[in-house]
């Protein structure tokens, strides 16, 4: 019997990678993660590093499905949201974790125009939202781990066809998620087109600092390095203008307890649903642009990115996930802070562009950084 188990544990024990020489240190496991309606393998990647912060990437989506990261007790908890399985990601996410894409956030009635040609993306109601009908989230992306200087890492690439979800050109598309020794999970796209295109990438991580099934965040406070905002219409499309956070219930300049002044945000539903400025074109080097902190636990997140704008998102339309667990995702249960250029840029002149033209790198890096006090 004991032979039986020995040997069961020896057929479910994980591939697991680790740095040459340590057995405690840096390390990646792979492990199965259900497969696609087609037959197709998912499979999940968990980077650890030398502090025990633990991330799982899915092959899937390019999905963090999971971020165990230490209280101020050395207490681990899983600080985002997602499912236990890919029948829960299959079966409508509201874009748990994953790689947002090749359109983040809205583009109005789904059409842009270059160079004199009408595009429209697919699945708009009335606004695209998130790449159209299959976004970059639903997408199978090839993956491959590795352990590399700055941590264990997995690379996941994609290339998207010309006319994908009505998007010109081929983009051939990675993202790599590296776990850095300062339990910062540092995200690096790149991507490359054959055609004329626009490209807006971001990650929609759902973070619950006290843990994924925690409940409200609206205790969590917040410091955003935004002195800007870009308005919009009662259906999130930017006005154009470009707005000054001051006197607003938008100023995040100074630390705020996030459910504070939600009611003043007005919106339908009410909440956190806007693009904050904090600069006008993308950075040489990912600066820090958010902090915020969960006052029981002493969980801080920091964000740092090279990109201009940052879409701060409430979980206003959370309310019927069950997830890992069992546990009822409710409203405003989690924040995403996702960096990335203003929401309807192809169509907004005065928005720093997203143009992609062939021979040139888009070039985005985000680091989502964890500790506690
Ligand atoms: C958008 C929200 C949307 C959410 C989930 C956010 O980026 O701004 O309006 O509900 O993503 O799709």
């Amino acid at each position: 019997m004991r032979r039986l188990f020995s040997l069961l544990a020896v057929l479910a024990a994980p591939l697991f990678g680790t740095a040459a020489g340590s057995g405690t240190g840096p390390a990646f496991e792979e492990t199965p993660f259900g497969k696609l309606p087609d037959g197709t393998a998912v499979t999940r990647y968990t980077l650890v590093n030398k502090n025990g912060v633990r991330v799982s990437i899915l092959s899937y989506g390019g999905i963090v499905a999971s971020f165990e990261a230490p209280d101020r007790a050395g207490k681990f908890a899983d600080i985002v949201l997602g499912f236990d399985d890919l029948k829960g990601y299959l079966d409508g996410s509201p874009y748990f974790g994953c790689i947002t894409g090749r359109g983040a956030n809205r583009i109005a009635a789904g059409k842009f125009s270059l160079a004199g040609k009408e595009y429209t993306v697919t699945g708009a109601n009335p606004h695209a939202l998130h790449g159209g009908t299959k976004g970059f989230d639903k997408r199978l992306w090839k993956a491959e781990p590795a352990m590399t200087a700055n941590g264990p890492s997995v690379k996941l690439t994609y290339t998207s066809k010309d006319g994908e979800e009505g998007f010109p050109g081929n983009l051939a598309t990675t993202v790599t998620y590296t776990l850095q020794s300062d339990n910062g999970l540092r995200i690096d796209y790149l991507a490359t087109t054959d055609k004329p295109t626009v490209v807006n990438l971001t990650n929609h991580s759902y973070f619950n600092l006290a843990g994924h099934n925690a409940g409200e965040i609206l205790g969590h406070t917040l410091q955003l390095v935004a002195d800007k905002y870009t308005p919009g219409d009662a259906a999130m499309i930017p006005t154009g203008k470009i707005a000054p956070v001051a006197g607003t219930p938008f100023d995040f300049t100074t630390p705020t307890v996030i459910g504070t002044r939600l009611k003043e945000t007005g919106g339908d539903p009410v909440g956190y649903d806007l693009n904050f400025v904090h600069g006008m074109k993308r950075e040489e080097n990912a600066k820090l642009v958010a902090t915020v902190t969960e006052p029981k636990s002493g969980r801080i997140l920091e964000v740092l990115t090279t990109e201009p704008g940052v879409q701060l998102y409430t979980g206003n339309f959370l309310g019927k996930e069950v997830g890992k667990g069992g546990a009822a995702y409710k409203q405003y249960h989690a924040f995403c802070l996702e960096a990335q250029h203003f929401p309807d840029s192809p169509n907004q002149p005065d928005f720093p562009s997203v143009t992609l033209k062939p021979g040139e790198e888009y070039r985005q890096t985000t680091v989502y950084r964890v500790s506690a006090k």
